[in-house]
């Protein structure tokens, strides 16, 4: 079985995806770190993250192992990482070793901007997560706050409009539910919430299927 994720930064679709992943023994990926490792090998290597073929050597070159570098989990690495993922020749490169994690035996939930409709169009099942841009950039103040990080929810409110806007906005691949896709809004949900609501939809969609 095949579970794609989508959804705008924030939403709940990492937390979500992660518990899915768990309850079913299949395996998680999180794609946003596979563009946030681009951009930060990007960076590393003295580049600026518009360079389309510096971002491209990267994204054919990323390894798979640096991903829990706890570097790539900020804002800035989140809205560096959707400056490299409007660059298609990135996107094109790193859509083998997301479809080869898709298909692995036991079964994979892969969450991200793009999966239902570009990467696992075959999907089993298809989630769209949103919630509003205040929930979402209180969700990720209260998250930084207990890691002791010094951000302001303005700040982070004003990084999640900018994001949602280059994410929708580009022409590669752009955030997009596909048409099959069951939509969870989780403004007024807590994560147990959310996971019960997607538990029902995947259940339901495995019934008539
Ligand atoms: O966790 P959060 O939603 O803040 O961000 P993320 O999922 O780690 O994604 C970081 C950025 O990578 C996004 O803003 C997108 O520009 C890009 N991305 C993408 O284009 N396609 C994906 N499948 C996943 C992420």
């Amino acid at each position: 079985m095949i579970i794609a994720i989508d959804g705008p930064a924030a939403s709940g679709k990492g937390t979500l995806a992660k518990r899915i992943a768990a309850h079913f023994g299949m395996g998680w990926l999180d794609t946003g770190l596979l563009y946030r490792a681009v951009a930060r090998d990007v960076l590393a290597a003295g580049h600026d993250l518009e360079d389309i073929e510096a971002a491209k050597t990267a994204a054919q070159s990323i390894n798979a192992e640096t991903l829990d570098d706890p570097a790539l989990r900020g804002p800035k690495a989140g809205d560096a990482a959707s400056i490299v993922a409007k660059i298609p020749e990135v996107r094109a490169a790193l859509l083998d070793y997301q479809r080869a994690f898709a298909h692995q035996e036991k079964g994979a939930v892969l969450d991200g901007r793009d999966i239902g409709t570009v990467v696992c169009p075959d999907a089993d099942v298809k989630i769209f997560v949103t919630a509003s841009a205040e929930a979402r950039a209180k969700r990720r103040f209260l998250e930084h706050e207990s890691r002791g990080d010094s951000v302001t929810y303005d700040d982070l409110l004003a990084d999640i409009r900018q994001r949602d806007a280059r994410d929708s906005g580009r022409s590669a691949a752009p955030m997009l539910a596909a048409a099959d896709a069951l939509h969870l809004d989780t403004t007024a949900l807590d994560a147990e919430q959310t996971f019960a609501a997607a538990l029902d939809m995947i259940e339901g969609k495995r019934k008539t299927s």
